[in-house]
């Protein structure tokens, strides 16, 4: 522990709020959602906040639905003035005492991005998670302007899962969301039914976290106007105050009874990796984890022993045993991931003393549950759980397109560091100009050159419907980035370590020479690890450094241009975004 914080603002004192259900079938399948500014409390010692929000709450209203039955939704852009958030780069990364800035409220300094309030309220709506046609997709580009409505049909033919939706501009997705512009959407089907779990309040109970920071007045007390700070060190946000569905640090009264609870972390660029405490002690065997981005697993897993790790968009379907526990037992969710998030791991043990402001990480809590009331008959789990997936079969990869991605960090003088996708293409026999990248595994080298690497690159990535591809991420950078497809969900394959050398001078605009080694470095602590709890359907999956990341993707749903990108929204939206275009099999020989 270094430098502990006093906190500002108490924790658990105010009750979990649950963002208002909207059932599409109550609707027959068409609802209005309103985008709009409205006020927020983010706690109740905090004056009340101006956000941009879906029917301008934060979040916006939980949309259910039922698979197989479409979903229309009229999104009417009625946000007006400027953007609800001051956005600055702080001088300093740390502050006289040498606090990091990123840790306190306020602007540290810094002074208030001048065009940031011009955004006045262009949008698009994007399905995380969503089979949706591409036009219906949030296309980063498609925008629409204050005025303009969009009316967006989502077929939900697609299993039971927990998706969100939220802003997707080119460019400052990071501000948009961060005003407040994102929301849960519920899928649910029969099979799921079946199984008897928990389906709405009291028993499901559905956790969006996500971080903020708010600004102060001369005297140095909070007021509610929310702040996006960077510093010259770290390019993306890491707010010091944990928000779960809308409240700094909330507390949920519960009784002795299985709860479902279904996480999923909307931040920016945080990192969670949460442990349950009791009196200090971590209770993670209470937790049994049953389902990933795109729904249930084919059998219950455990948390892994650290905890549960959640990047930016990635949602876990979780079974909570309170039934043993006497009223007045509390429980409590801890962070214990330091950011930027780099894989490293931490003992859940550990958890009361990880707050640590050099790991931007100065308040660790996150949520309270208090036992109270009668005891509830104990639900037990079922072992079988999804029938409807099994791993892609060798056969059907032996055959499967091979596509590979390096993930680049370029530095840049007086600027911010600009993160690429870097598209491989094998180079020609004779391609010898230096300019390649080398992938050794064993005695076997592929050579490879860049094919494309900012978002207005040509698309390089035409995958055939119905088709399995194996996609593999290769990071050549210090952190952990969580990748996002948009589209149908896929299964992670491995995940590898590399080494790798990057000469000097070898990260170009859109060129790059590296020489990569599938084997372990010798400093590399990293397990590289699929936890069984990664072992479902998933559309965002945790890129570690020195790690070599092989999905199975088949896309079988829509043709159309869709996007995939870093979920890290300062990375996303500073380039770490690349589309590709799904196509059907008889129109491939046609194309030119
Ligand atoms: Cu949650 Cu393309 O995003
Ligand atoms: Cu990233």
């Amino acid at each position: 522990m270094s430098h502990p914080l006093t906190a500002p603002l108490a924790p658990f004192v105010e009750a979990l709020p649950v963002p208002r259900r909207l059932v599409a079938a109550v609707h027959e399948g068409r609802l209005t959602v309103r985008m709009r500014p409205g006020t927020h409390r983010f706690h109740r010692d905090l004056p009340e906040s101006t956000i941009w929000g879906y029917d301008g709450t934060v979040p916006g209203p939980t949309i259910e639905a039922e698979r197989g039955q479409p979903v229309t939704v009229e999104w009417r852009n009625e946000l007006d003035g400027p953007l609800p958030v001051v956005v600055t780069v702080a001088p300093h990364a740390a502050d006289a005492d040498g606090v990091p800035v990123q840790c306190v409220p306020g602007l540290s300094g810094g002074t208030a991005d001048r065009k940031a309030p011009a955004l006045a309220g262009h949008t698009v709506v994007h399905l995380h998670g969503g089979l949706t046609p591409a036009v219906y997709d949030g296309w980063a580009e498609n925008l629409f302007a204050p005025g303009q409505p969009a009316v967006f049909h989502y077929p939900m033919h697609q299993r039971a899962a927990l998706l969100w939706y939220h802003d997707h501009v080119m460019g400052v997705t990071k501000l948009d969301v961060y005003a407040g512009l994102a929301g849960l959407w519920i899928v649910r089907d029969d099979h799921e039914r079946g199984l008897g779990l928990p389906e709405g309040p009291p028993f499901e109970v559905p956790l969006l976290i996500q971080d903020r920071n708010f600004d102060v007045d001369e005297q140095g007390r909070l007021i509610g106007r929310l702040v996006h700070k960077t510093d010259p060190e770290v390019m993306e946000a890491f707010p010091p105050f944990t928000v779960v569905n809308g409240k700094v640090w909330p507390v949920l009264d519960v009784r002795p009874a299985t709860y479902r609870v279904r996480a999923i972390n909307g931040s920016n660029a945080r990192t969670y990796r949460l442990v349950l405490l009791r009196d200090g002690a971590p209770e993670l065997e209470r937790i049994t984890q049953i389902g990933t981005d795109h729904g249930l697993l084919r059998t219950p897993a455990p948390v892994p022993a650290d905890g549960l790790l959640l990047a930016s968009a990635e949602r876990a379907d979780l079974l909570v045993d309170f039934s043993d526990l006497a009223p007045g037992s509390e429980l409590t969710v801890l962070n214990t991931a330091a950011a930027p998030f780099d894989g490293t791991g931490f003992q859940a043990a550990d958890a009361e003393s990880v707050a640590d402001v050099e790991g931007l990480l100065p308040y660790p809590e996150v949520l309270r549950f208090r036992v109270a009331g009668d005891a509830v008959r104990r639900r037990s789990i079922p072992r079988e759980l999804a029938t409807d997936y099994e791993p892609p079969a060798s056969r059907a990869l032996a055959r499967a397109r091979r596509r590979a991605i390096a993930l680049v960090e370029r530095e840049l003088d007086d600027e911010p560091n600009m993160l690429t996708m870097r598209e491989l293409a094998v180079a020609a026999d004779g391609d010898e100009d230096g300019r390649l990248v080398t992938v050794t595994d064993g005695d076997e080298t592929t050579r490879y050159r860049v094919v494309a690497a900012h978002f207005e690159d040509t698309t390089t990535f035409f995958p055939v419907l119905g088709e399995y591809e194996v996609w593999q991420l290769i990071n050549l950078t210090g952190d952990t980035h969580p990748i996002h497809l948009h589209l149908d969900p896929f299964q992670i394959l491995a995940r590898r370590p590399i080494r790798y050398e990057i000469p000097p001078g070898g990260i170009g605009d859109r060129d790059l020479a590296a020489s990569i080694n599938l084997e372990r470095g010798p400093d590399d602590e990293l397990n590289h690890a699929i936890d069984d709890n990664e072992r479902g359907l998933n559309d965002t999956v945790r890129v570690n450094p020195n790690e070599l990341v092989e999905i199975a993707v088949r896309f079988t749903t829509y043709s159309g241009r869709y996007m995939y990108h870093c979920h890290i929204l300062e990375h996303e939206d500073r380039d770490m975004m690349r589309p590709f275009v799904t196509m059907p099999a008889a129109l491939m020989s046609f194309m030119a």
